[in-house]
């Protein structure tokens, strides 16, 4: 049985990734795949409990960065790594690169901490490939605003902190060039449409 794929979405809060996420699931079950549409914080019993708790309670940033590993080890071992093996499509809303970009770059807990907590978590898993949709952060605290009447603790940090999560995904997809496609979010979703067609039909 040939191995799946496994894709992950990514980008600040109201670039608009959870919208094309569902698109793309569609997107390849209309091509005969069977695909695992699944997100992080979350995709496990367990790990949509821990979900509640990281989005609503206030904890120290290191809680916050081992909490969202402890959902990933779950995740990962319970889901990612059985589908994959069962030769499934796993597409994933958010994945490790948001440690990165929220626990690293928004909260400022240090990189090679994150790596540790990476390493033990994946071993060796990373995504087939990832989408960063990127867009500059007052179009996305609009288009949150506007869909989001109760903001959850992430949703309410200010501009700044979205500003340092934005940086922190433009120098994942940077440094991750083979792995991380960066998608202009500004576009209307038709036209993202068409480029996630064009990228996929590589994969
Ligand atoms: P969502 O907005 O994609 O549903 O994700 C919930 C929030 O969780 C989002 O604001 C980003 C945050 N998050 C992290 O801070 N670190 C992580 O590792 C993950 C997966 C999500």
């Amino acid at each position: 049985m040939p191995r799946g794929r496994f894709i992950s979405f990514e980008g600040i809060d109201g670039a608009g990734k959870s919208t094309q996420h569902a698109w793309m699931v569609d997107h390849l079950r209309r091509q005969g795949r069977v695909v695992v549409a699944t997100r992080e914080p979350g995709g496990t019993p367990l790990g949509e409990k821990l979900r509640a708790l990281l989005l609503a309670e206030p904890m120290h940033l290191e809680t916050e960065a081992l909490l969202m590993f402890a959902a990933r080890r779950e995740h990962v071992a319970l889901v990612i790594e059985p589908a994959l093996a069962r030769g499934e499509w796993v597409v994933c809303d958010r994945f490790v690169d948001a440690s990165f970009a929220y626990q690293g770059g928004g909260r400022g807990l240090d990189w090679s901490k994150l790596e540790t907590l990476a390493n033990w978590v994946l071993g060796d898993l990373q995504p087939d490939l990832t989408l960063i949709f990127d867009a500059p952060v007052a179009i996305a605290q609009q288009r949150l605003h506007a869909a989001t009447s109760q903001p959850d603790r992430f949703e309410q940090e200010q501009s700044e902190f979205f500003e340092r999560v934005r940086a922190a995904y433009l120098r994942i997809a940077q440094e991750n060039s083979a792995r991380v496609r960066l998608i202009d979010a500004t576009q209307s979703p038709n036209d993202i449409n068409k480029v996630l067609e064009t990228i996929i039909a590589t994969l």
